[in-house]
Formats: structure tokens, C-alpha cells, sequence
């Protein structure tokens, strides 16, 4: 392990904050808590410490894996769901920062834009950790990435196309995590959903230097054609409106990862998703949405995603190795 990085007192707000180096130091601590794990070799070393996870939008991974890796850790846990607390409503919040660092060690925070995260980390005197907010998923890419090195044994010169809704937290972060680690990043979607400009430049920039490259296209076959990972996520994200379905099915269906996709990429590609996906109806939204356009699948065809390219599942299990690299690196 690199004795150079130390995180302790570190917010994670977004990729960016981070260098090369602290990324691949937390992918490691999270490469060897997964061993530990796997091995049954406790890690509890952060008894006594107790974490405040507040949630303003619905979580099933990004809430399990925060919790089961403080308790991995030793950590207390108090969940805060989007009804339960007075944030933001009767409190603002500097001073729920200020109230909760008094009695937590560290809080973790997923809601709605970047900025509240910022202002919530600024006026907290412990590490504050993003779940997710509107423009960014920090915590989700450290997953990424490590499922990425763990397939192809390697980051560096790893090519990775995003398809469809790419100006959002998901391909935000993709693109800036891919900038990093000297990735080749491909936004394939129509120009309205390419990252912004000022992101897209930042990111060039740091492509240059680390030995990758940002790519955005509207044509499929070219964004796919021979692509390492082929990524995807939902059309509509929480906490957008209801009345965008109809567009996005419209605007992004020429953009779902499908057979054809997988076969621009070729044989060694795989299949990536931060989950959930839309890939049947087996959900209460998936049903009504297929009932409303006539559809059976989004963003990702079940055939793809159920197929033996689909790294879904592993990757939805390192958000608890990473999580929980990111407290122990803050904390300890
Ligand atoms: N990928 C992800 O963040 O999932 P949840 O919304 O279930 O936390
Ligand atoms: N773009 C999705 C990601 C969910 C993990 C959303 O914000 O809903």
C-alpha cells in the first residue's frame, strides 16, 4: 500500500477532488477488505466511532453497503430517511452539519444537487461521503472501477462507452473516473445528452495527462465498436418528473444496449449497469411504463443483462468493499 496517501479527515464529494493516486490507494485498501472479508478476518478496528447515513432519495445498494461496511468496521449506524429528519425543511442545512458533528464521526449524504453536499461538507467538522446527488456518484465509481480491474486485470488504456442518458450523475462520473485512471471515455447518445461542456473540457484535460481520452458521438455503431465495458443506466432518474418518460423512450431507444450493441464491441466485452435496471416488467414503474409505450425492456435488454457478459452483480457487491475503503481510509 502506498504510505504517501493518507485520506484521514478527507470529504468524497466527487472524483475530481481525488488524484491518480488516492483513487488506486482506495481501490487497493478495497481490493484487500474484500480479501479480509472473504476470509472472515475481522476489520472492526472503528469500534466506538458511529456514522449518520442520510438518504433525501430511495437507496437499496448505496444504504445496504454503507451500512453492512460500518458494522464490518465496527461503526454505529443511524439512518435518516427522505421523511424522517428536519433537514432542509425545518433545518437548514450548516446547521444540521453542525449538529451532527457533535455526535457522529462521519455522515454520509445522498440528495439532489452537488451543491448541498459541498455545503453540507464545508460546514460539518467531520469526513462527509456522497451517496449520489444530481450530478455526481462518487462512491459508485470506486465500484466500478474495481470490477473493471478485477476483469481485465487493469484500468490503463480501458475502453468504455456509455450509452444514453449521459449528462446526469452516471455519465458525469464515468466520464470523470475514465479522465483519471487514463481510460478511453465514449458518451453515445444524441448531443442533448452529452456531459456538459465545462465537465467534458475539465476532463479532457485530465485525459491528456493520465493517457486516455474523451470521446462523445451520436452514432452507435462507432461508440460501440470495439469497446471494453458498454455501461448503461436509467433513462429517467429519481427525483426528474414524470411527464420526461415519454421523450427519453423516444429520444434514448436508439441508444439501448442490446445483442447488436454487445456484437459492435465484440467477443471480450462486457455489460455494466449501477443498477436497478428497467429490463422487464417485474417492477410496479417497469410495468406501468411497458403498459404506457408498449415496451418490455429500456435501457438494457434482458438479454444482455442476464447474459454471462453482465458484470451487474459483482459490481453491485464491490459497493461494499469500496464503501467501506473510503470510512476506514477517512476515519482511521
Ligand atoms: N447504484 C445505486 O446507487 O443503487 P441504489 O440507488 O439502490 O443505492
Ligand atoms: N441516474 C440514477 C442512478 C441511480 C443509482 C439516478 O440518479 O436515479
Amino acid at each position: 500500500m502506498d504510505l504517501k496517501v493518507n485520506l484521514k479527515g478527507r470529504d468524497f464529494l466527487k472524483l475530481l477532488d481525488f488524484t491518480r493516486e488516492e483513487i488506486l490507494f482506495l481501490l487497493d485498501l478495497a481490493a484487500e477488505l474484500k480479501d479480509k472479508k472473504k476470509k472472515g478476518i475481522p476489520v472492526d478496528t472503528l469500534r466506538g466511532k458511529n456514522v449518520a447515513l442520510i438518504f433525501e432519495k430511495t437507496s437499496t445498494r448505496t444504504r445496504c453497503a454503507f451500512e453492512t461496511a460500518a458494522h464490518d468496521l465496527g461503526l454505529g449506524t443511524t439512518y435518516l430517511d427522505p421523511s424522517g429528519s428536519q433537514i432542509g425543511k425545518k433545518e437548514s442545512i450548516a446547521d444540521t452539519a453542525r449538529v451532527l458533528s457533535g455526535m457522529f464521526e462521519g455522515i454520509e449524504y445522498r440528495g439532489f444537487g452537488q451543491d448541498i453536499v459541498e455545503e453540507l461538507a464545508e460546514y460539518a467538522s467531520v469526513p462527509v461521503w456522497n451517496g449520489l446527488t444530481n450530478e455526481f456518484h462518487p462512491t459508485q465509481m470506486l465500484a466500478d472501477l474495481l470490477t473493471i480491474r478485477e476483469h481485465f486485470g487493469r484500468l490503463q488504456g480501458i475502453r468504455l462507452t456509455y450509452m444514453g442518458d449521459a449528462r446526469y450523475n452516471m455519465g458525469n462520473s464515468l466520464m470523470a473516473a475514465c479522465a483519471l485512471m487514463g481510460m478511453h471515455f465514449t458518451a453515445c447518445t444524441t448531443p442533448e445528452y452529452f456531459p456538459a461542456d465545462e465537465l467534458t473540457h475539465r476532463c479532457r484535460e485530465l485525459a491528456a495527462a493520465s493517457g486516455g481520452s474523451v470521446t462523445l458521438t451520436e452514432n452507435v455503431e462507432q461508440g460501440a465498436r470495439g469497446a471494453d465495458v458498454i455501461y448503461t443506466d436509467v433513462w429517467v432518474s429519481m427525483g426528474e418528473p414524470e411527464q420526461v418518460w415519454e421523450e427519453r423512450i423516444r429520444e434514448l431507444t436508439p441508444y439501448q444496449v442490446n445483442r447488436q450493441v454487445m456484437e459492435y464491441a465484440g467477443e471480450n466485452a462486457v455489460f455494466m449497469h449501477c443498477l436497478p435496471a428497467f429490463h422487464d416488467l417485474k417492477t410496479t414503474t417497469g410495468a406501468q411504463i411497458g403498459q404506457r409505450f408498449g415496451i418490455t425492456e429500456m435501457e438494457v435488454t434482458d438479454e444482455v443483462f442476464e447474459s454471462d457478459k453482465s458484470l451487474v452483480f459483482q459490481e453491485a457487491e464491490n459497493r461494499m468493499h469500496t464503501i467501506k475503503a473510503v470510512m476506514a481510509a477517512t476515519l482511521s
